[in-house]
């Protein structure tokens, strides 16, 4: 059964939208042109009687001049009539011959000899004028009438009046507007079959991409739609494909996020049920081992904290909602504050810290964000540097840039693992990792931070030889 949903569906759509709008403008143009040709044809051809009726009629009172004078004679009379009669016969109208007082002396038909032919066209060719006049009667339809003066040595001596219908022509015009209407109707057909068509090539691919969203609505983001041309709606279907690409992408990282975070938190998680389980089904436990298992239970916790904040922290961050605080800020003294800090950390490990300042440098930047970003990556120097190790700091120009230089003498990192350790919860060795304390967190929130101040980070590395990272940030910071 068809609804009036579905009906509505199929005609109600674009396709058949730009259909009608192609009739209706196609109809309009042919009801102009047909409304044109009609009454140019109209205006052409009855001019062209009147003008050949005047001709004629001219031609006749020219050669009757001499005769109506001495219309009297018989003779006269029959020659008259005879030229009138023929000239009848030949142009198909009713001839008609006064006298200057406007009595028909002769008449083609008949009738009106003898008498007075009240007739406006006929009084205005005795005062000399040639009149050609179109009427409508309702026993003949459209006539026109036609009048010229006779004239003879000078002065008026009659008139020729002629009476011609237009039907003949009215009925030539007709059968041409039919002919015209016949075309019209095969022109309003091919339209439609073409528009039809045409209208298919821009709705089809509209229809494939609705179809495409739907199916992301249900959450399957990875659509394609084909792409033919380089039209507007091919452009639209190549951003179309480069969005779903983008949205896959960004759904699989949700996903992966998702699943890090979730074994993130649940591994403190885990640690810390085990511990109060075991005190649990435990007896008569020491005091100590209590004492041991809260302590650990305690770093689990704050694992857990740290974690959270880190997270929140870099959700923050690529929300893109962290206003940098710039400040002109001595970077000499920073990192020398950041160094003196790490200083214990470093001597727990018999590690060398040391720091070469090659220029003195002072900026506007966001000075806690860049001392976070500082603390991390010269913690993970520290961190990932074996005890007796070193660890240097270097401050240099390159062009409008400026230049902090960390070098470790560390465990360096796999070149087949560089690309990752950006990404949030990344690291090489997850186990030892968990041990020095990492979230995994720190060089994606460090990446953010430079990118914020529109600088950026790069590492080298070799395995057991050590790590460069190479934080570079702009001299003039556009604010
Ligand atoms: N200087 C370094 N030397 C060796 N490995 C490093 C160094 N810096 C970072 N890494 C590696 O990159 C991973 C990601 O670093 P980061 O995001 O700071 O996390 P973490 O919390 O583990 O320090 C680390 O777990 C470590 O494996
Ligand atoms: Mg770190």
């Amino acid at each position: 059964m068809v609804t009036i949903l579905e009906i509505n569906k199929k005609f109600g759509g674009l396709r058949w939208k730009l259909v009608s709008t192609y009739l209706l403008l196609v109809l309009l143009t042919i009801l102009l042109i047909n409304s044109f040709i009609n009454e140019s044809l109209r205006i052409n051809y009855t001019d062209e009687k009147k003008i050949s009726l005047l001709t004629q009629s001219n031609i006749i009172a020219d050669r009757l001049s001499p005769y109506i004078s001495e219309i009297d004679s018989k003779y006269v009379n029959n020659l008259v009539k005879d030229i009138a009669m023929k000239l009848s016969i030949e142009i198909k109208s009713r001839v008609m011959i006064s006298d200057r007082n406007g009595k028909i002396l002769i008449d083609s038909y008949d009738t009106l000899e003898g008498q007075r032919l009240n007739k406006e066209e006929l009084s205005l060719a005795l005062l000399g004028k040639n009149v050609a006049k179109q009427h409508y009667l309702d026993e003949y339809g459209r006539v026109v009438y036609v009048a010229v003066p006779i004239v003879s040595k000078g002065s008026i001596v009659g008139a020729v009046f002629i009476s011609s219908s237009l039907e003949e022509i009215f009925a030539n015009i007709r059968s041409t507007m039919r002919k015209f209407v016949v075309l019209s109707f095969f022109s309003l057909a091919i339209t439609a079959f073409i528009s039809f068509i045409f209208s298919d090539i821009i709705s089809k691919p509209i229809e494939k991409l609705t179809e495409a969203v739907r199916k992301m609505a249900l959450g399957k983001f990875n659509q394609k739609v084909e792409v033919y041309g380089n039209d507007e709606i091919s452009n639209l279907g190549s951003a179309f494909n480069l969005m779903t690409t983008k949205l896959d992408q960004v759904d699989k990282q949700r996903r992966e996020f998702v699943a890090n975070v979730s074994h993130e938190l649940r591994t403190p998680l885990s640690s810390i049920k085990i511990l109060s389980e075991s005190l649990i089904h435990q007896e008569h436990v020491p005091e100590e081992i209590y004492r041991e298992f809260l302590i650990d239970i305690d770093s689990e916790v704050d694992r857990l904290n740290k974690i959270i904040d880190n997270l929140l922290y870099l959700v923050d961050l690529e929300k893109e909602n962290i206003d940098l605080d710039y400040q002109l800020s001595y970077v000499n003294y920073l990192i020398q504050k950041i160094l003196g800090g790490l200083k214990p950390l470093a001597d727990k490990k018999n590690i060398e810290l040391s720091f070469v300042e090659r220029v003195r440098i002072q900026v506007m930047i966001d000075k806690s964000k860049i001392q976070q970003s500082l603390i991390n990556i010269i913690g993970n120097a520290i961190k990932y540097t074996p005890k007796n190790g070193k660890v240097n700091v270097e401050l240099y120009t390159e062009k409008d840039k400026f230049v902090i230089k960390v070098e470790d003498s560390g465990m360096g990192i796999p070149q087949d693992e560089l690309p990752f350790i950006f990404d949030r919860f990344y690291r090489v060795d997850k186990a030892r990792a968990r041990k020095t304390g990492g979230t995994g967190l720190g060089l994606s929130i460090t990446q953010q931070l430079i990118a914020l101040h529109q600088g950026e980070i790069k590492v080298e590395s070799v395995v057991d030889k050590g790590t460069i990272v190479y934080i570079r940030l702009p001299l003039k910071a556009t604010l």
